[in-house]
């Protein structure tokens, strides 16, 4: 196959650990015979420097020739005091919604592989063979609702609507998702206080007609992110809107034991988006620490959308033989670490002789 890539380094340790995603994705091309062409996209911090904009018409249109993105991650310090509209995040925003990406998967899964502590509070292993995936509305919501500053300056709101449509369309999703998984699927809102949550339930209800092999249930948000702690085998597919998926993604980066593994893939009708789900760890910058299989792995799920089965399985395999085999950073093995570049290494390695 011939796959055009959009590629958006982005800030902080974006440039590092998209060169080792890349460094894969072609091991993975050399292997079955793909041919990936990557154009590299101005986006974030470095789009302001060079735009004054974090997400410049150039770049998008970029984006729109392409056959699908990826993306490193963006933010940085210096543009902390920057206007609301005009920070390096608000690229990522911008980019979401003019190409509507609505739906946001993000996997979680537990690693046998990592000693993690984490997996023994209360001398209970609650994070051992955990694997649910979160579905979260993406374009959406008080993210993209009006905001502003009123009682000249002290008072400010940030408007929450959601539409049929918005919900519909990645309902869709998350309830064929759950057939073709354990056929749960749980929507989390917050229906007891909010009337945009009681418009998720009544939709979401009223589709399980056409879905009603799923068992379908609901929490509110709060006890949900007890749940997440306590009880995470309950989960199959969590459905939920744009803010409630955000928190709850980065609170579950814990079972995986961090948030530097953790990938996504963002759906839109016509072209899809892969990023990890960390930030742009500015402290990290340069340094060759970061941890790059949040980005690896996002650029496995792409593959998966391209409909690319066995490289998608492959690279999952030698994902988990690198960490196995102690080929990886600081983040989940603090004794015997490793580099950037020689995570990367090893895991082309592991795919050019497998
Ligand atoms: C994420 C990030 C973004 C979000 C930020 C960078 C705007 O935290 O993808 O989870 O809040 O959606
Ligand atoms: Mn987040």
């Amino acid at each position: 196959m011939i796959k055009y890539i959009s590629v958006i380094e982005g800030d902080g340790i974006g440039p590092e650990i998209i060169k080792q995603t890349i460094k894969i994705l072609n091991a993975i091309g050399l292997k079955y015979n793909h041919q990936f062409f990557y154009t590299k996209v101005l986006a974030g911090g470095s789009a302001i420097e060079k735009f004054g904009d974090p997400m410049p018409k150039e770049s998008i249109n970029s984006c729109y020739k392409s056959d699908a993105i990826l993306f490193g991650c963006v933010g940085d310090p210096k543009y902390d005091n920057n206007d609301l509209g005009n920070r390096p995040e608000d690229g990522l925003l911008k980019l979401r919604k003019k190409m509507d990406l609505y739906c946001n998967i993000r996997p979680i899964k537990s690693y046998p592989e990592i000693d993690n502590d984490a997996y023994h509070i209360n001398n209970q292993k609650l994070f051992s063979n955990v694997d649910f995936v979160i579905y979260r509305e993406l374009t959406g919501g008080i993210y993209y609702g009006k905001k502003g500053r009123y009682n000249n300056g002290e008072s400010a709101y940030d408007y929450c609507s959601y539409s049929k449509r918005e919900i519909e369309r990645i309902g869709h999703l998350a309830f064929q998702s759950a057939l073709s998984r354990k056929k749960k699927l749980t929507l989390v809102d917050k229906s007891n206080v909010l009337e945009t949550s009681r418009l998720w339930r009544e939709i979401i209800k009223k589709m399980w007609c056409t879905y009603s092999e799923v068992n379908l249930d609901f929490l509110y948000v709060d006890n949900a992110a007890m749940q997440i702690i306590v009880n995470p085998k309950r989960f199959d597919v969590i459905l939920t809107e744009n803010m409630f998926g955000d928190i709850l993604s980065d609170e579950s980066s814990i079972i995986s034991s961090s948030l530097g593994l953790l990938p996504s893939a963002s759906i839109g009708e016509k072209i899809s988006l892969f990023e990890p789900v960390h930030g742009s760890y500015p402290q990290a910058k340069g340094k060759n620490i970061a941890n790059p299989l949040g980005c690896i792995l996002s650029g496995s799920m792409m593959l998966e959308y391209f409909g690319m089965v066995q490289e998608t399985k492959l690279l999952e395999k030698a994902v988990r033989i690198s960490i196995k085999d102690g080929f990886s950073t600081k983040d989940i093995n603090p004794n015997s670490y490793k580099n950037t570049d020689e995570v990367g290494d090893y895991i082309k390695k592991l795919i050019l002789s497998s």
